[in-house]
């Protein structure tokens, strides 16, 4: 009797457990968790840059727009912002100036064009209604077991 009532619990629970699971497609990270790991390649950019780490600079710009084009792509319009046009018009000429800048392994273009791509960010943040959320140049590296210096 008692491992009756046992047996039909469980069953009852593993079937309320089995009808409370939603079907579930594949993840999908919301705009927030790109613009996470969009915010810890920004910072490693800046390092590979100020280390004159041109292949790892190179290598983050591009981790950068493909984090972007994914974030467009699932994100296309947030909260009525359309994030989507947005990156295109204020951070594509950017991240085409940060490119010229590593290409021809030039530190104050670096310098100048990484800031501009960082007002960049600043400015969809501010045009989003979320002007709190300031990114800035980093003052320490964002990790300490990545080595940025370039390999010799
Ligand atoms: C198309 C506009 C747009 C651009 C361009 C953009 N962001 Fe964002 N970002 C957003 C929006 C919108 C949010 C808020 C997302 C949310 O509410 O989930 C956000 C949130 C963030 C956050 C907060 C994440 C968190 O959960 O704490 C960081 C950090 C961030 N962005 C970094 C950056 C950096 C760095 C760049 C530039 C390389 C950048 N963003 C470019 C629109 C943008």
């Amino acid at each position: 009797m008692k491992r009756i009532v046992v047996t039909a619990i469980i069953i009852a629970t593993s079937a309320t457990l089995a009808g409370a699971q939603p079907a579930k497609g594949p993840y999908e990270p919301g705009l927030g968790e790109f613009m996470t790991v969009i915010q810890l390649r920004h910072a490693k950019l800046w390092f590979a840059g100020k280390n004159n780490n041109w292949d790892l600079a190179a290598y983050e710009i591009d981790e950068i727009k493909e984090g972007l084009e994914d974030a467009a792509r699932l994100h296309s319009t947030f909260d009525g912002v359309p994030v989507s046009e947005m990156i295109k018009t204020i951070i594509d000429p950017r991240i085409e100036r940060l490119e010229k800048a590593i290409d021809g392994k030039s530190s104050s273009q670096f310098v100048a064009a990484f800031d501009e791509l960082t007002d960049g960010c600043n400015s969809c943040h501010a045009g989003a209604s979320k002007p709190f959320i300031r990114i800035q140049r980093p003052t320490v590296p964002p990790l300490t077991n990545q080595n940025f210096a370039p390999l010799k």
